[in-house]
Formats: C-alpha cells, sequence, structure tokens
C-alpha cells in the first residue's frame, strides 16, 4: 500500500509558464500554459489555502475535516507584479508566485522565508487507478524541526524521518512502527524562531518526507486526490496549532464524569464480575467514575444486542452501577455478523446501506463474529440509521456512553487488514472506493454514534471514544492510541504519542494505562497510571490473556501508590475541566510539549519526555525501573517543586528525585491552582469549598478557573462560573484580584486558599479594600485563610 514513488520517479509532471491570472473574491487563480490551476484561498491573515488541478477542472469541493464553524476573515489585500512573480500581502504575510514554475514562496512582512516551495507541485499519472499521485516538495530551512502528524510512535520531532497516514489497527505496534490508528496529516515547522503549520486535506494514503530522502527537502504527496493544502503562520507555535484546530474544530465539553479515572478490560462479564469490580473500587476507596464493557457484552459479537445469560437484566445493571457513581460505556465495533436472523443486518441489508465491491456484491471481512458486512458510514443516511440504532440501546439499557473500535476497519486474516481497496463508498455524494475513503471511515462511523448517543442521552452530555481517526474527528469523539504493550518503551511511546496528538488537534486522548497486551509489573503499573492521571483521557485498559490490571492487581504499596494519584487526579479536576474549556474555546491544546512552551528556547526542540499539562503544571514521567528519580529539562521561569515546594529556576536540565511514590511535578510559579476534595466518583460530595493554591511569584501570573453543571447544556446560556485571577507578587505583599463571568452559581460559598512559598509571614489582611481580621477570614495555620468566593481584592502582606 504505502509507495516510496516522491523523487525516483522520472515520470513526474510539472507545471510551465503561467498564461493566466485572475481573481475572485477571496481566491486567486493561476493557471499555467499546460493546464495547470493553482488556486490561492484567504481564509485568515495568516491561514491560506493553496489547491491545485492539472488538467484545468477541479474536484468538488468538500472535505469531511473542516469544521463548518472554522472562522474567516481578514484585513485588506495588497496586490502587486513583477516580471517574475505576482505577489499577494495579506497583514500578515506575503505570497509570491513564480510566472515561470508555478512555484510559490512565503515571507513573513521582513522579509523572512517561512516556507518556499523547492520543485513545488508536481504529479505522476496513475494508470491503475485513473488520478494522480500529487506531490509537493519544499525546501527545509536551516535547523528546521517537524512536529504533529497524529498517534506516529515516534521522536517528537520529526526531522529526518518519513512518515505514512493509513489509519492501521496495529496490534502491540512498535516503537517508530508506522502508520497506526490515526491520520492526521498536519505538521508544525520551526526554523529560525519561526512556526508555521501545513495540513494536507487528502484522504488517500499520505507520505510525508521530512529532510529524509534529502538532508534539505520536506515533501508530501498522496496517492490520489488532489493536492490541496492549508498553510498557517505563527510565528509563535501557539497561533499555528490554534488555527488548525480551528479549522478543524474542536469538540463540545465532555460531562466532567468522562474526566474521571475509567477501569476497562478485554472483557468484564458476567454481571456478577462487574459488580465485583465496581465494589471493590469502593472499599479500597479508589476513586473511579466509569467501567467499560468489551465486545463481550454482546450476544455472539451482534452489535446492539446484549448477551442475556451473561447480563439478564442490563438495565437493572447500569442502573444499580450508576447509583454507585459508576457510568458504564460499551463497545460498538463496525462489523455487522452476516445474519440472516439478526435485525441489524436485515434492515442494512433491506435499505441497501452496507458497502459493496467495485462489481456489486457485499463487501465482507472476518471480525470476532465471523463474516460480517460493513455499513457505509460515508453516505449520510445510512449515519442518520446507525445514530437511530442507538435510541433502543441506550433506553434499554440506560448506558450512555459508547466506545468505537475496530473502525478503521480492521478486517481480520487478510494481508491489508482492511476493506479491499475496490469496495465503493458513497463519500456523501461523491462516490468513490476505499482508497479515498478508507482514513475517513471510523471517523465517520464515530461521527454517526456521536450524534445518536448525543440526541438519546439528551439532556445529558454524551460521551464517546473511538480508535480510528482522520483530522477534525476531535469534534465528535475522544480517543486511546490502540493496542500498546506492557513495556517501559511503551510507556515513553504513550508519553510522546498524546504530546503529539494534543498538538494535533486531538487533546482527548489518552493511552491503555499499564498496556493493552502482556502485562506489567506493578512497578511499571504505577508508573504509568502517574503519568496517565496527567493525560486528559484517563483509563486502564488491557487484553484478557495477560492477567489481571486492576488498581489492586500487585502489591499494596502499588495500590497505594495508584490511589494517591488517582485521588491527585480527582483533586485537580478543576483545572483540568479549565483546560478542557480552553481547548474547546480556544483550540488550546491540553498538553504542551516544551517546544510549544517556550520555542524561542531551543533546548525544548528536541525534549520528549516533559510536557506542561495545562498551563502552569510541568509533568515528567519516570520511564525506567528502579529510578530514584531523574534529569530533566526544567523550561524557563521559576517553577516550584510539587513535593518539596523548593523553588528552581529554569532554562536547564536538574536531577529530580522521585522515589516510586512520585513523579517530577512542578507548578509555575505565579499560578493559581484550583482543587476539589477528593471524591470517589464526579459529583459524590456537594463541594463546601474551593481550594486555590498560590504559588508565591515576584511578578505577575493570570490563572483561571471555569465551572458549571458539569453535565448538561444550561452552560451554554452562560449557565457558567469563570474566575480569572491576576496574582500580583512583591517581596513584602502579595495581591489577588479576581474578575468574575457568568451566571452559574457554584455549590460552595468559600475558597479556601493557599499561600505556597510565600517570603514573608502574613501580618495582614485586606478584603475587597477593608480590613478583616485573622479571625474572620479563618486563618488557619499560618498560609491558609478561608474567604467568601465572591471577593474582587485579596491583598496579604
Ligand atoms: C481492539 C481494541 O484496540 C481493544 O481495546 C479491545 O479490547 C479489543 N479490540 C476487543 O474488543
Amino acid at each position: 500500500m504505502i509507495t516510496n514513488t516522491e523523487l525516483e520517479f522520472k515520470g513526474n509532471l510539472y507545471p510551465t509558464q503561467v498564461v493566466e491570472y485572475r481573481k475572485d473574491s477571496d481566491k486567486y487563480y493561476f493557471t499555467s500554459q499546460n493546464g495547470v490551476i493553482l488556486e490561492i484561498t484567504i481564509l485568515r491573515n495568516s491561514a491560506l489555502r493553496f489547491r491545485y488541478a492539472t488538467d484545468r477542472v477541479f474536484e468538488p469541493d468538500f472535505s469531511y475535516a473542516i469544521s463548518p464553524n472554522h472562522s474567516r476573515g481578514y484585513d485588506e489585500i495588497q496586490e502587486d507584479e513583477t516580471d517574475m512573480a505576482y505577489l499577494i500581502k495579506t497583514s500578515k504575510i506575503c505570497v509570491f508566485v513564480d510566472k515561470a514554475s508555478l512555484r510559490v514562496r512565503i515571507e513573513d512582512l521582513n522579509g523572512n522565508v517561512i516556507n518556499e516551495d523547492e520543485l513545488g507541485f508536481h504529479w505522476e499519472e496513475n494508470y491503475e487507478f485513473g488520478g494522480n499521485t500529487v506531490k509537493m516538495s519544499k525546501v527545509a530551512q536551516a535547523g528546521e524541526s517537524f512536529y504533529g502528524m497524529g498517534d506516529k510512535a515516534t521522536h517528537t520531532n520529526l526531522k529526518g524521518k518519513r512518515t505514512h497516514n493509513w489509519v492501521t489497527d496495529q496490534y502491540a505496534y512498535s516503537k517508530d512502527q508506522d502508520p497506526l490508528y490515526k491520520a492526521v496529516p498536519f505538521y508544525v515547522g520551526l526554523h529560525n524562531d519561526i512556526a508555521y503549520g501545513v495540513f494536507f486535506d487528502n484522504t488517500f494514503c499520505t507520505h510525508f518526507d521530512f529532510s529524509h530522502e534529502r538532508r534539505n527537502i520536506t515533501s508530501f504527496w498522496a496517492d490520489g486526490g488532489e493536492m490541496n493544502y492549508y498553510f498557517f503562520y505563527g510565528p509563535e507555535m501557539r497561533r499555528v496549532v490554534r488555527a488548525y484546530t480551528d479549522l478543524t474544530g474542536t469538540p463540545e465539553l465532555p460531562p466532567l464524569w468522562a474526566l474521571g479515572f475509567h477501569q476497562s478490560k478485554w472483557s468484564y462479564y458476567p454481571e456478577s464480575r462487574v459488580k465485583k469490580l465496581a465494589s471493590k473500587f469502593r472499599k479500597l476507596q479508589i476513586p473511579c467514575d466509569a467501567i467499560y464493557l468489551d465486545i463481550d457484552y454482546m450476544d455472539g459479537f451482534r452489535c446492539f444486542t446484549w448477551d442475556k445469560k451473561h447480563f439478564p437484566d442490563p438495565k437493572r445493571m447500569v442502573e444499580e452501577l450508576e447509583d454507585d457513581g459508576f457510568k458504564t460505556v460499551i463497545m460498538i465495533d463496525p462489523g455487522i455478523k452476516v445474519d440472516r436472523d439478526y435485525w441489524v443486518y436485515k434492515e442494512a441489508l433491506e435499505k441497501d446501506y452496507f458497502c459493496k465491491r467495485a462489481d456489486g456484491p457485499i463487501m465482507q471481512g472476518k471480525v470476532w463474529p465471523g463474516p460480517c458486512s460493513f455499513p457505509d458510514f460515508t453516505n449520510p443516511e445510512v449515519r442518520e440509521w446507525w445514530a437511530e440504532l442507538y435510541k433502543d440501546l441506550l433506553k434499554d439499557s440506560g448506558v450512555h456512553a459508547v466506545w468505537n473500535d475496530m473502525n478503521e476497519p480492521a478486517v481480520m486474516e487478510v494481508p491489508s487488514k482492511t476493506a479491499p481497496l475496490d469496495t465503493r463508498h458513497h463519500y456523501d455524494g461523491h462516490p468513490c472506493s476505499h482508497r479515498k475513503a478508507h482514513n475517513i471511515y471510523g471517523m465517520q462511523m464515530v461521527r454517526a454514534t456521536y450524534e445518536g448517543v448525543k440526541k438519546y442521552v439528551f439532556p445529558k452530555r454524551p460521551f464517546v471514544i473511538t480508535r480510528a481517526a482522520y483530522s477534525g474527528t476531535q469534534r465528535f469523539s475522544s480517543t486511546w492510541t490502540g493496542d500498546n504493550v506492557a513495556t517501559w518503551e511503551h510507556l515513553w511511546i504513550a508519553n510522546v504519542q498524546v504530546q503529539r496528538l494534543c498538538l494535533s488537534g486531538m487533546s482527548f486522548s489518552g493511552s491503555d494505562i499499564g498496556g493493552f497486551a502482556e502485562q506489567p509489573n506493578g512497578e511499571l503499573f504505577a508508573r504509568w497510571v502517574q503519568m496517565g492521571i496527567f493525560h486528559p483521557f484517563c483509563r486502564v485498559h488491557s487484553s484478557g490473556d495477560h492477567g489481571d490490571q486492576e488498581p489492586w492487581s500487585f502489591d499494596e504499596e502499588v495500590t497505594d501508590i495508584v490511589r494517591k494519584f488517582i485521588e491527585l487526579r480527582y483533586q485537580l479536576l478543576p483545572y483540568l475541566y479549565t483546560m478542557f474549556w480552553k481547548y474547546v474555546k480556544e483550540g488550546v491544546p491540553m498538553l504542551k510539549s516544551l517546544v510549544y512552551y517556550d520555542q524561542m528556547d531551543h533546548q525544548t526542540h528536541f525534549r520528549t519526555d516533559e510536557f506542561i499539562f495545562g498551563e502552569q503544571i510541568l509533568v515528567c514521567p519516570i520511564q525506567e525501573p528502579n529510578a530514584k528519580g531523574r534529569r530533566m529539562y526544567v523550561p524557563r521561569g521559576k517553577w516550584h517543586n510539587y513535593w518539596t515546594g523548593e523553588v528552581v529556576d529554569g532554562g536547564m536540565e536538574k536531577w529530580v528525585a522521585a522515589d516510586i511514590d512520585k513523579i517530577p511535578i512542578f507548578i509555575k510559579s505565579g499560578a493559581i491552582i484550583p482543587k476539589y476534595p477528593v471524591q470517589q466518583y464526579v459529583g459524590e460530595k456537594e463541594l463546601k469549598e474551593l481550594t486555590l493554591n498560590v504559588y508565591y511569584l515576584e511578578g505577575t501570573e493570570l490563572s483561571t478557573v471555569y465551572e458549571d453543571g458539569q453535565d448538561g447544556y444550561d452552560y451554554k446560556k452562560g449557565e457558567y462560573s469563570l474566575r480569572n485571577f491576576k496574582l500580583t507578587g512583591k517581596s513584602k505583599e502579595l495581591i489577588i484580584q479576581q474578575f468574575k463571568d457568568g451566571t452559574f452559581i457554584t455549590p460552595y460559598s468559600q475558597l479556601r486558599i493557599n499561600f505556597i512559598g510565600l517570603p514573608f509571614k502574613i501580618r495582614k489582611i485586606q478584603v475587597d479594600n477593608e480590613a478583616v481580621t485573622q479571625k474572620d477570614v479563618q486563618l488557619n495555620g499560618n498560609n491558609t485563610i478561608v474567604i467568601d468566593k465572591n471577593f474582587s481584592s485579596l491583598v496579604i502582606k
């Protein structure tokens, strides 16, 4: 499947001299003598789209990736022309189109080259399938680094690598194995302190070469379709990532329980086992919000059915679990068992909803139930039907969360591991083969699932998770990194994968904590949980045949460590939820690789392990056995060691102690970190107060806390509570100003404020310009005060 023909092939065709130039509102067209048209669309001052037709005609303009809500709009555009080139200038960048070759060069307004075509657009005719292999090659600038690209299990910096996008069921993948489950043809380039991004929106198998084949060249190409890419200018990486995420969309807020700890296994059954599992969590007081039922809950692996022997009364079971604070998440696969007595199969057959082969027969492939057929989720009518299938499933069982798996689609016992390439698809009215639809098949499945679950859990919020994804899937679903392995190397892989997914617009992601295949020992499990609680999606999942992987499956010490870290996640829920809100609202990645955090510090460009959780917490997982700590890079600025309180200056590598019950965690000086009390599940306790941990800084820092009803949609009507804090620290004084927004009334009325790292003793406290006595504010110990939640300014001296 993967072709490697980018440069060696001599039959490449190129555009020739430009003979026509025209403008049509926000689009510019350049036509070459041999019939190539380059269309440039101005989306924003810093975001452009480049599209090429090889024979004067563009394909219908259609994309699954682009969010219908993406932003448009720009300031005045200037156009110019020289002997050599056409020039288009926005208020941020300048595009030159070479008249002789149609090659493009993009500069910032200071004349720095941001990105420049080498051979530029070229193509190769595809005799076998028709159409072209479409290619683009660009000059890699001096010292250029590359980031992004979804779930690649390789170094965060892609310099020197070649990579492919073809969503693949890759059981027990290894480091550097490629491709995996997701296709996210988006990268960020960084050179000379300038970041830019390229999103190649082409759903065929795509390929990227980051200075691998030739040291100074970057190229990308696709096995079919159009050369159609978006360009985003930074110069800050955060602008690039946010622009890409704006274009491909963000999800709605999930219910808060979805950010709790989840426990899964292939498979928990029968009901008695599920119940035992649930009560053990409560007995051992290990917080948990969700239990997953893998394929064995079904009747003979038939989707939308229950195995009544093992689950005689799903509704009662789900209700009882819910009474105990557990949500039940159930799996639905795309493969529908070929069985004329099975209503889902019969209905799809009658309605002609299954994918067909080129010559007419319905496509079949083996999955868990044996031969299956596969609904064509690229047909809107099929998606609607699929969404409706959830009506009874959810109503009859009370379940309100769904896990879509095997949706690459994975097909067993065939070398390609997926549907045959001649399989036909509707593609929303643009009929095509699986070559074009493969990468978005799983996305369209989970989209349909999301629509159904959303409709039938209303007025609650849906929770959906998918394995396969293409750019934009984040609008509908969370995701996990598939079938990893219980090894230390995989802990490293999970770390880079989740950082990379966050940078690629898909923040709501996590790994199978502890590893899916094989079994971790207690130390590895504990270390993985310590990292996993900082991933936006936090679930232990493992395959059935490699032993148990519950928090108590090792020894008591491990259980205690795991409990302590899961408790920390629950304490940090308001912080995590605020991160999610920023992701939804502004496309800010929930985890930030250090290069994203501080691209001007070149020390960050090749770091893989450290990441920023949200905006203000630095985490560095322990990735080796027997560690008593590790060396790590602390980014520039002042940081408080979470465990010891020591304040360190960043901008250098340090040894940080972290015995088995700790991992390196640092809080940015000046941060105000909100915390809830430990709960066994979201909503267990009525919140009596919100704790704010204030980390002293001489200087200023902004922090935010977002809260709402934790489920439902009232927040969309303004029922949220947003607290923006401005901290100003001086040598003998600390001022916190609070700016509030939203109409949500939080259940608590007080804030418990802990001052950490104060260089002075508190002698005076002023709330809203009035001095208060220590009694009024309940000065607890030296450095904790409890005050009314609605204060505007707090001064301590
Ligand atoms: C493959 C998935 O990746 C895994 O998480 C699941 O347990 C198995 N399929 C069985 O459904």
